[in-house]
């Protein structure tokens, strides 16, 4: 397995090229399942999680080609085109589901298209249990009978989906998009009343009404559908990743940098600009993107609690803990959206920082200066916290356990060894 390796100490100073959301681009790709024309999509990020997609869909009949074109600014944004003439196969299996849970949003495709779907059930990870009973609660109030068995979910609707009425108990990004999904083909209007609002729900609902589906309420969490009878294919460029965005702007901040961060959007990161301007980063909005730098002195404490967007995204809370171990005073992180996202702190703990966890707080405060060492990736977002520790601490970091990275972070030591990080990734013989 792959080890990043980081001498810390060095400031951050460029350009960093932002990719395509990978958490729009997967519920984008699972949309191709509804057309039995060509869904072309651009700027998708090179990630393991897009091309774990691919493959699964490629297996329920998508007919999948790409082009990588040299994007804007040099960075290959890839343009996959997905053609889903019929649906071959009404089954996701296991072996492909468990690599990332995300599969489940091909749930509502399948069974509005195909009118049925066994899907392996997508198990917990790192930061919680993540149930899907609100997918599944959802799909029966818009007809479909479903029956969980041997670790799979078995949905059929022996009539067409017919819409309905529903009420979200609370906020869930992939159930909105999985209920969306199957309501653009249902008979009749739904309601979605407490959708998710995030970023990349308002990029599926542009993509969806220009496939020809009819979607009012985009950015509120209530969506009302008229259900059609066939979807067209088009064309849609995928938004830039506001996470990635964050996570750059707070390396920036760590190592007392300045980054200007290519495709940035200010209006996609508003509580983390809020948060960030209070713990002394600048961040001004530039004709190419967002300029991210720490005024001079030390980074302050504030206090950061998650939520549903507009919040402050809880796939920002690790990163945002390891930089107010840094800053100057005492900061509570409160995770609000996952059960258990902590587990970056014993690692930043064996760095130096000064974090203790109460139930669903981190109580952090901040020291003069963090150590290298060695630490081990344990979940996507986490991982990429250890990479801003190292980049700001004392003496060399290693990072073992990568491929968690490599599932949401495009290129991330080339991006930073660009803007002036010493930062390698050493291929370890396996
Ligand atoms: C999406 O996950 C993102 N993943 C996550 O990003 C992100 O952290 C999360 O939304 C919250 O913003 C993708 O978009 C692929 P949820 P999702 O359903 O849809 C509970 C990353 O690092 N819940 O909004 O799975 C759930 O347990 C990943 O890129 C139920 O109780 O998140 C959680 O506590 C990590 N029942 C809360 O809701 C359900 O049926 C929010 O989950 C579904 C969810």
């Amino acid at each position: 397995m792959d080890r990043i390796h980081i001498r810390g100490g060095n400031r951050l100073e460029g350009t960093i090229p932002i990719s395509g959301a990978k958490n729009a681009a997967l519920p984008l790709m699972a949309a191709s399942l509804l057309t039995p024309e060509t869904l072309t999509l651009s700027n998708l990020p090179h990630l393991q999680d897009i091309t774990t997609l691919a493959n699964l869909l490629a297996q329920h009949g998508v007919a999948i080609t790409m082009d990588g074109d040299a994007g804007k600014d040099g960075h290959a944004g890839r343009t996959l085109s997905l053609t889903a003439t019929e649906i071959t196969n009404t089954t996701a299996p296991y072996e492909l589901v468990r690599r990332m849970r995300a599969s489940i949003l091909v749930l509502g495709p399948l069974l509005t298209r195909a009118g049925r779907a066994k899907v392996s059930l997508p198990g917990g990870c790192a930061i919680g249990s993540r149930p899907i009973d609100l997918h599944l609660k959802g799909l029966a109030s818009l007809g479909a009978e479903i029956e969980l068995g041997e670790g799979y979910i078995q949905a059929v609707a022996p009539r067409r989906l017919k819409g309905a009425h529903i009420v979200f108990p609370s906020v869930s990004v992939g159930a909105t998009e999985n209920l969306l999904m199957a309501a653009v083909l249902a008979e009749g209007e739904t309601v979605l009343e407490g959708a998710a609002r995030e970023p990349e729900v308002a990029d599926l609902v542009r993509c969806l009404t220009s496939m020809g589906a009819r979607i009012q309420g985009v950015g509120t969490d209530k969506l009302r559908i008229q259900g059609i009878d066939q979807l067209g294919g088009t064309r849609h460029e995928v938004e830039p990743d506001r996470i990635e965005t964050g996570t750059y702007a707070m390396a920036a901040a760590i190592t007392s940098g300045a980054l200007e961060l290519l495709g940035g959007r200010l209006d996609q990161i508003g509580a983390v600009a809020e948060a960030l301007t209070g713990a002394g980063v600048k961040l001004v909005e530039t004709n190419r993107g967002i300029h991210a730098s720490r005024s001079d002195g030390a980074l302050t404490c504030v206090d950061v609690t998650t939520g549903p967007f507009p919040g402050f995204p809880t796939d920002l809370q690790a990163q945002m803990t390891a930089c107010m171990a840094t800053a100057e005073g005492a900061s509570t992180i409160t995770e609000s959206v996952f059960e258990s996202r902590f587990a970056h702190v014993p690692e930043l703990t064996r760095m130096g920082a000064n974090i203790k966890l109460k139930g669903a707080s981190a109580m952090v405060r901040g020291v003069d200066r963090l150590i290298g060492a060695p630490v081990m990736a344990t979940d996507l977002r986490a991982s990429v916290s250890l990479v801003l520790a190292g980049l700001a601490a004392e003496g060399e970091t290693t990072i073992s356990r990568v491929y968690h990275l490599d599932r949401g972070y495009e290129r991330l030591e080339e991006k930073l060894a660009a803007c002036g990080a010493d930062i390698e990734r050493v291929r370890e013989k396996e």
